[in-house]
């Protein structure tokens, strides 16, 4: 008999969740405008809003935060990451950030300009942002079958290369800094891209002598789907499916606070030292001082122990396992879902679930808000509202898919928590015939107005 997966840790310190009544949770969602971020998280009873800087730390890594090295400049700590990167990315030059989007900004300083074009699968939100502000533009070229959700490909974050190469053809190579690879594609629902799948992109760049570089926030989560679905890879370790992912990139930006489990925390690595001096001086104004860039030196230490611990095989069952546990319980209860189910969190199909409610009036936040108030979980909407209005026209902006995203921190829920969120889940969808509307904005932010718009119930 084959044994199931148990988490290769056990708990020493708890933090306790608070449950409410139905009655509470009505009050304090229309305090809250029906907008999930202006809630207190003490008023939610399971938090799945984001899987990032949400995890629990080990306590190897609690350790590593009494050895951190406060040094303004070539701290220990420092070094510690360093030799962390090389080993596990195996790339020479790198600069700490204080999050993802920080990277993101310093990268994009050095090589994105007005009227570039950046090709990619799906870019973060984060990404879109730091490119169109820079009066550049994202391309996606992620393939056709991710944007269905009832297709089963087993790495529906891959890029299709016929997308791929028009853009390159399209563009001089001197208006395309580089093409970034999410990897997994959040986006698309937290969607693995395969190896052969990056071998490709590679080769398409080498011809165009473009670089590529890797959205990795959740890199190993990407590796531990490669080794159980691309068969080249089933006897591989996951580091050394880390280390043939990454010979196809020629850097990186990371959001340390997904993959390597800790609250607060990014980088840049790269190969190129010419790039690395160029980038080091928007880190400088922009993040701190090139041994540090934005991050303690405790929180330095803590995110090279946790590159190390994401990157094992154990741990990665576990975490991936739980999200597969939730998926396929709801799925059980014949609850639409991107399907597969993605890495770090599930992806409600809200057109799937109420058909009857219109577009306009915000579906995937109907089922988010309905979520929290009969069960206290709080979720992301990925849909209208998120989506924005059209900068031109200033028309709703209407995505293909609305979805909410419950994203699964690591090792911080158990699975009686995940039971608990399916059998809500249950609940809302036995009753979805009975909603007869859905929500109203009533005041807007005029860019990223989902984390301060105000709606009411219709
Ligand atoms: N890239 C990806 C793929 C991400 O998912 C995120 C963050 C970022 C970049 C930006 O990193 O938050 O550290 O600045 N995603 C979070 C989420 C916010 O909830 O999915 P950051």
């Amino acid at each position: 008999m084959k044994l199931p997966y148990a988490e290769p840790y056990k708990i020493k310190m708890v933090e306790k969740i608070h449950r409410s009544t139905q009655q509470q949770r009505e009050k304090w969602i229309k305090e809250a405008n029906y907008n999930l971020f202006n809630l207190r998280s003490e008023h939610v009873f399971i938090d799945l809003l984001t899987d990032s800087g949400t995890g629990a730390m080990s306590d190897v890594q609690w350790s590593e935060m009494m050895l951190g090295d406060e040094s303004y400049a070539g701290a220990t700590s420092f070094y510690k990451m360093k030799a962390a990167i090389k080993k596990i990315f195996n790339f020479d030059y790198f600069l700490p950030t204080h999050q993802g989007r920080a990277a993101e900004n310093v990268l994009f300083s050095a090589t994105v300009k007005a009227g570039d074009v950046v090709p990619g699968n799906s870019h973060f939100d984060t990404t879109k942002g730091h490119i169109e502000f820079r009066a550049a533009k994202a391309i996606d070229c992620t393939i056709d079958e991710a944007f269905n959700t009832t297709v089963l490909h087993p790495f529906k974050g891959n890029l299709d290369l016929q997308k791929l190469e028009a853009v390159l053809e399209e563009y001089p190579k001197e208006k395309i800094p580089m093409i970034i690879v999410t990897i997994t594609c959040n986006s698309s629902g937290g969607q693995p891209v395969s190896i052969q799948n990056m071998r490709d992109v590679k080769a398409l760049a080498e011809k165009y002598e473009i670089p590529v570089f890797y959205d990795s926030a959740r890199f190993a989560e990407n590796a531990y789907f490669i080794k159980l679905r691309e068969s080249e890879f089933k006897d591989f370790t996951i580091k050394e499916i880390v280390l043939e992912m990454f010979k196809y990139s020629d850097g990186m930006t990371m959001s340390s606070k997904k993959d390597a489990i800790v609250n607060m925390g990014g980088f840049i690595a790269m190969h190129n030292k010419e790039l690395y001096k160029e980038a080091s001086m928007f880190n400088i104004i922009f993040e701190g001082y090139v041994t540090y860039g934005g991050m303690s030196g405790r929180d330095m230490n803590a995110l090279a122990q946790g590159l190390d611990e994401a990157t094992e095989f154990d741990y990665l069952e576990a975490r991936v396992g739980q999200v597969q546990y939730l998926g396929e319980k709801c799925k059980k209860y014949g609850i639409p879902l991107q399907q597969p189910i993605g890495g770090h969190a599930i992806f409600i199909d809200a057109k799937r679930f109420l058909p009857q409610i219109p577009k306009e009036e915000y579906i995937a936040q109907t089922v988010a808000v309905e979520l929290y108030i009969v069960g206290g979980i709080r979720g992301v909407e990925i849909g209208t509202i998120l989506a924005d209005r059209d900068p031109d026209t200033r028309e709703n902006r209407y995505p293909e898919l609305e979805l909410v995203r419950l994203a699964i921190p690591r090792r911080t829920y158990t699975n009686n928590h995940m039971d608990y969120v399916a059998a809500v889940m249950k609940t809302i969808f036995n009753t979805r015939h009975e909603a007869k509307k859905g929500l109203r904005i009533v005041e807007e932010a005029p860019i990223m107005r989902h984390f301060t718009v105000k709606l009411e119930k219709l």
